[in-house]
């Protein structure tokens, strides 16, 4: 056996949790190793938030997260706010805005984040190797990490290798996978903040609908978020439905509010009595985008002027809006979702530290573990919270 490379802690992953966690580990003065198998580090944050990367949430709380134990977040998001990434990204200088509901991001540019962090980790002493895949890994006493530039070993190991979302950009299952040999539990993964599909041959598609977008209510359960909705030419998309799919299970429906706020029939009665003459779907026009308004309305009432309709029927137009019910085939699955829900069970996991309970010295963080935030900057502030954590132990 060749003679391996020795580091206090080894943190395979040099995405968002990686980073934060090897500087955070070598600013304690420990000796670290990142390894990541792309040639860049941080991809995602790079593409994330339409390339100005939505990097926290000023409302960052642990019930904007999902998980088997939705308990388990509090710890780390408590110990590394958004208060804290936010104070880091004051210090290197770099600009940024609130664009809605809390969500921070750059003024300029994502490359902002990684610049920081890398400078972060290069400042802290961390060792980082890219282009380098892991063939194996091993515990006897240390770790031991076989790569394809030789073995190295280490007393810690950090697992933050994602979840399976975006394949094209190198996500793996490997983290799932070093769990299972570790002989930890790890729960069903399933795509999150993903846009819903219909059937090709489902006369209830939206294809006629493609590009139109209006603000919505989305129910699917107990869960609802108020948000824009988008109709696309495979199905229905836009931060609300992103958001509900982190809830919706195969076969679930989901329902749509399409006047939130409004008290619709009453809406609609006064904007027929102010123009009579005008046929329902132009009326319904002034309260929805003009194809959506076209598509929605019913067959027998199609053609009428406003004025002939009746009451009850403005009532029963109101209420279908209102609680407009859908069933998606399925989602545009990994492909295209922002995130991997499921992963690494956290009961298997120290909600301090990130440490396997069972396997001293092996950590996982980041969206490996079954903790997955909503959309607005919540997933990175779960990968910065996690990683911190755990680079106080590993
Ligand atoms: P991440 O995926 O960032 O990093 C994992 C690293 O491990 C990668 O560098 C990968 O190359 C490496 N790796 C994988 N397998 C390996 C192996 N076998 N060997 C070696 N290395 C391996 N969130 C948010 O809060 N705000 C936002 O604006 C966005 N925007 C956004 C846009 C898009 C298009 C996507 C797909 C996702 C987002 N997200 C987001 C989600 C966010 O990107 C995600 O939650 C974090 O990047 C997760 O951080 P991790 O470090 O856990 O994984």
């Amino acid at each position: 056996m060749s003679q391996a490379t020795r580091f206090d802690a080894i943190v395979i992953g040099a995405g968002a949790a990686g980073l934060m966690c090897a500087m955070s580990a070598g600013r304690r003065g420990r000796s670290v190793l990142l390894i990541d198998h792309a040639e860049k580090a941080g991809k995602k944050i790079l593409i994330s938030g339409g390339g100005r990367c939505n990097f926290t949430n000023l409302h960052t709380a642990p019930d904007r997260f999902v998980s088997a134990n939705r308990h388990f977040a509090i710890s780390a998001l408590k110990r590394y706010t958004q208060h804290d990434f936010i104070a880091l990204v004051r210090r290197h200088g770099i600009a940024y805005h609130e664009k809605k509901l809390g969500q921070l991001f750059c003024d300029d540019s994502a490359r902002d984040i990684v610049g920081m962090l890398l400078r972060e980790c290069d400042e802290a002493g961390v060792r980082l190797a890219l282009e380098t895949p892991v063939t194996r890994i091993a515990r006897d006493g240390l770790f031991r990490v076989e790569t394809s530039r030789g073995p190295f070993e280490s007393e810690s190991l950090v697992i933050a290798t994602g979840g399976l979302s975006i394949p094209k950009m190198g996500a793996t299952g490997f983290g799932y996978r070093i769990a299972e040999q570790f002989g930890l539990k790890v729960l069903p993964t399933r795509a999150g903040l993903v846009p819903f599909t219909f059937a090709e041959a489902d006369p209830r598609n939206f294809k006629d609908l493609a590009g139109v977008s209006c603000e919505a209510s989305v129910r699917c359960g107990g869960t609802a978020f108020d948000e824009a909705i988008l109709f696309t030419h495979r199905g229905i998309s836009g931060p609300a439905i992103l958001q509900i799919s982190s809830y919706w299970r195969d076969g679930d429906t989901v329902e749509i509010d399409m006047l939130p706020g409004l008290d619709a029939a009453e809406h609609l009665k006064r904007l027929a009595a102010e123009r009579p003459k005008a046929e329902v779907k132009t009326v319904l026009s002034e309260v929805l985008p003009r194809r959506l308004a076209h598509r929605v309305t019913p067959a027998g009432l199609d053609g009428r002027p406003a004025g002939q309709v009746r009451e009850r029927e403005w009532s029963g137009l109101a209420e279908d809006l209102r609680h407009w019910r859908i069933t998606p085939a399925g989602t545009e699955g990994y492909r295209t979702a922002e995130v991997t829900l499921g992963g690494v069970d956290t009961s298997e996991l120290s909600s301090k530290t990130l440490e396997a309970r069972r396997v001293p010295g092996l950590f996982f963080i980041g969206e490996v573990v079954d903790v997955t935030g909503w959309l607005g900057g919540y997933n990175f502030q779960w990968a910065w919270s996690s990683g911190y954590c755990a680079g106080q132990f590993a």
